[in-house]
């Protein structure tokens, strides 16, 4: 930041940003669909206030998010496939960010020490929540899992754990990629129950690709697997869990075993790559003990764990994620 305009556009970002999830919560996009429809009949879809609706629909406008043609508006071209259901939807994150919306606003009070974040995560919060999460989680995995398989090299592996692999997009994609690759997903009950009934969009894969219900925290992971890919878990956890859990990763994989972990590293001092250490606040305030690591504590973790070799590898595909590969052999 180097601008009195780049610090202001940044401190009232939240306006752009405040208009579009007030969208998403209203149901706004899903009224329009493919449909035009006037500010009017919106007000009746969502029932809402009529002016009000113009000037939202309006300021969506300007945004470029609609576009309106006499009194109709419609959701862009550009827009349509994002703000629709489908392959390419982001509509389960946009309402995940709605909802981080409220764990934000409580930043100041976290920082002055009047008040925790709240005491579970998301996805131990109920099947609802659990299930609004592992949608969010889909439209993230589903963008990035052409990458992410290219990036990690599962060649000759015969038996993947997925751990915290939600939604399973990465343990579909990665069992397309590997036809002799078999995936067990790890995941909390409630998540694992919404993995399951996302993974039919996958049925050429199906029956290589299972659901394990188990927390990470505390039961027995299955055994005989040769590699397992961790993928933005440990960012919610305590140092404590993390180094538990790559301990006990390192017992349940057999002896050639490869372990992936990836997440947004940050450099040793924890400033950089800004979106790294930004997701730290995002922990702050949505988990108890979780942060953004570095890399560099992630690999001392791992060898401390029984890994013989750890090393990062910064993501080409994803910005700010980046891999930290270990091997037992
Ligand atoms: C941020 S999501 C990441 C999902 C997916 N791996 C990805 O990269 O998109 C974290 C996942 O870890 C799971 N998870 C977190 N803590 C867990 C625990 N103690 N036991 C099992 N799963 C856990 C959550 O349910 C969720 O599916």
């Amino acid at each position: 930041m180097k601008t009195r305009d780049d610090l202001t556009r940044i401190s009232r970002g939240f306006w752009e940003s405040r208009a579009i999830l007030s969208a998403v919560e209203l149901g706004v996009f899903e009224a329009l669909g493919r449909r035009r429809l006037s500010a009017g009949v919106m007000a009746n879809r969502i029932e809402g206030d009529p002016r009000a609706v113009r000037m939202l629909l309006d300021s969506l406008t300007g945004m470029q998010v609609l576009v309106k043609e006499g009194s109709a508006y419609q959701i862009s071209a550009a827009m349509l496939p994002l703000l629709t259901d489908g392959p390419t939807s982001a509509l389960g994150m946009l309402k995940h960010h709605a909802a981080l919306w409220h764990t934000w606003s409580r930043l100041t009070d976290i920082v002055k020490g009047s008040g925790p974040a709240p005491s579970k995560s998301s996805f131990r919060r109920g099947q609802a929540e659990a299930r609004a999460f592992t949608l969010a989680m889909r439209d993230g995995a589903r963008r990035l899992a052409p990458g992410v398989v290219e990036e990690v090299n599962l060649k000759g592996r015969k038996h993947l754990l997925d751990l915290g692999g939600g939604p399973g997009v990465y343990a579909a994609s990665f069992a397309r990629k590997y036809p002799d690759l078999r995936v067990t997903v790890v995941d909390l009950p409630a998540v694992a129950l919404v993995g399951e009934e996302l993974t039919a969009e996958y049925p050429d894969v199906k029956t290589r690709v299972t659901f394990f219900a188990a927390d990470l925290d505390r039961d027995p992971l299955p055994e005989d697997a040769d590699a397992a890919f961790l993928s933005h878990v440990i960012h919610g956890q305590s140092e404590e869990q993390v180094r538990s859990l790559f301990k006990r990763v390192a017992e349940a994989l057999s002896p050639k075993g490869l372990f992936v972990v990836r997440d947004f590293y940050t450099d040793a001092d924890r400033t950089t790559p800004a979106g790294a250490s930004l997701f730290a606040l995002n922990m702050l305030v949505n988990t108890r003990a979780g942060r953004t690591y570095s890399a560099k504590e992630v690999i001392a973790w791992l060898k401390k764990a029984g890994f013989k070799t750890a090393s990062y590898r910064k993501s080409k595909t994803a910005p700010d994620a980046g891999y930290v590969l270990a091997r037992l052999p």
